[in-house]
């Protein structure tokens, strides 16, 4: 397996592309099996988990070919409407497909996601809000087997504000028969944009990215053209990057007003940020001690803890990380620790004394921020970092060697045996 190597202690320097995000490009995928026709798309990030879902929709049906600067995808047919396990264990998001293809072709056999390495991670407001919407659903030898000869519009609920869950009742409510309202909606970016992908291929939906979303769906939707918006969880972490560094760098094609939590907590912590259009700039300073809590947008993302929690754990003082979202999102401290880090965990609090210098070890990425934040210890820590495991990095990190490297990091992959 491959393993990432760095040489910790250089302050990066210069400016970093930031990529579409993944979690607006996996819904807005799964959404082009909504229509027939032709979609292009700009600005799909290369990416483990966005290869994963392409050649699931292959399999359903769809024609995908790679332009110069765009992803054309067109399903014609459905030839085939199931997930099986072997999908859906590579990459739970692959239920993404669940409403999209209830909507398109009345049926879809998906299998159900089970826990993974950050908690249970449930769907059953999934399946809620479909039923709500007129689908018989069943679950047999670890599948949902999914029916509605035409969904209805509904009024639908949802008790925790569901990201994944939002984005597939929206989808299957745009080829519902009437109105559909979701009631405290999960409010994510990536949410707005899903919404303004299925907007711009003639769905009718108002208020996507607040926690009241109406949908009025239509008989059709069409292909459309549509850029995904950046990825503002990979800007937060080359922002962190530049923070533990002391380091000066540009981020370009980010959107800093889906980022003002990151923002704010990270100049708290004493990094001067600079709010550009379009971009942002971060120069890192001192590094304070923060407490801080993980929260449904427009609070903290727990896609940013781990990061935060190797930055907390240089600075200045004592702070507590608290995990509101994923129950068992803290397999990062244990590899922190051997790193020198100070950090007690007990249940959803990690309580963080900073120390002057980490030091190189060998250590193990277990989930994909939690490899970023190992990333970022590494570029700070005394020595040279390996960082084992790191398919979990290539799932969500474009070309993040290459990017690093561009600024000043010394790091690289070296390739193992599979
Ligand atoms: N929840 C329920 N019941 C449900 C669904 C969710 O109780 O039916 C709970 C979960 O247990 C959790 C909370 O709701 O406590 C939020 O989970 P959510 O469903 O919003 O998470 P998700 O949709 O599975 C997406 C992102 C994650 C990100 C979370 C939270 C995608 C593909 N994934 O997951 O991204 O952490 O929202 O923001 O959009 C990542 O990119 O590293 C990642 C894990």
């Amino acid at each position: 397996m491959d393993k990432i190597l760095i040489q910790g202690g250089i302050a990066l320097d210069g400016e970093v592309h930031i990529s579409g995000a993944k979690n607006a490009a996996l819904p807005i995928l799964a959404a082009t099996l909504l229509s027939s026709e032709i979609h292009r798309l700009k600005n799909v990030p290369h990416l483990g988990d966005i290869t994963t879902l392409k050649r699931l929709l292959e399999k359903i049906g769809a024609e995908i070919s790679e332009k110069d600067d765009y992803c054309e995808i067109q399903v014609k047919h459905i030839k085939n409407n199931e997930a099986p396990y072997s999908w859906v264990k590579t990459m739970r998001a692959t239920i993404l497909v669940l409403g999209p293809l209830l909507a398109r072709c009345g049926e879809a056999h998906v299998s159900l996601p089970g826990g993974c390495a950050i908690g249970a991670r449930p769907i059953q407001l999934h399946l809620m809000g479909l039923e709500k919407m007129g689908a018989e659903i069943t679950i047999e030898h670890g599948i949902i087997h999914a029916k509605a000869a035409k969904l209805k519009g509904a009024a639908i609920y949802l008790e925790t504000p569901t990201v994944t869950g939002t984005e597939t009742l929206m989808m299957a409510a745009a080829l519902a028969e009437g109105t559909t309202t979701i009631e405290n909606a999960a409010c994510e970016p990536e949410i707005g944009d899903l919404a303004n992908f299925l907007n711009h291929c003639g769905a009718q939906i108002i208020g996507a990215g607040t926690d009241h979303i109406v949908i009025n769906g239509v008989s059709a939707l069409s292909g459309a053209s549509y850029e995904v918006m950046p990825d503002r969880i990979e800007a937060g972490t080359f922002m962190l990057a530049a923070a533990i560094t002391k380091g000066d760098l540009h981020l370009k094609n980010c959107r800093p007003a889906d980022m003002i939590s990151i923002i704010e907590k990270c100049r708290a912590t004493g990094s001067e940020i600079r709010v550009e259009k379009d971009a942002l700039r971060v120069l890192g300073k001192e590094i304070h001690a923060v407490d801080l809590k993980t929260l449904p947008y427009p609070g903290l993302p727990t896609d940013m803890q781990a990061q935060f929690m190797a930055l907390m754990s240089v600075s200045d003082g004592a702070s507590v990380i608290t995990e509101t979202i994923f129950e068992s999102r803290f397999n990062h401290c244990a590899e922190l620790r051997r790193m020198g880090a100070d950090i007690r965990v007990e249940g959803k609090h990690a309580m963080i004394k900073g120390v002057p210098r980490l030091s190189a070890a060998p250590i193990m990425a277990s989930d994909l921020r939690a490899s970023a934040s190992l990333i970022l210890a590494g570029l700070v820590a005394e020595g040279e970092t390996e960082i084992r495991r790191i398919y979990h990095l290539d799932r969500g990190y474009e070309a993040i060697e290459q990017k690093l490297t561009d600024v000043g990091a010394v790091i690289q992959r070296v390739k193992g045996k599979a």
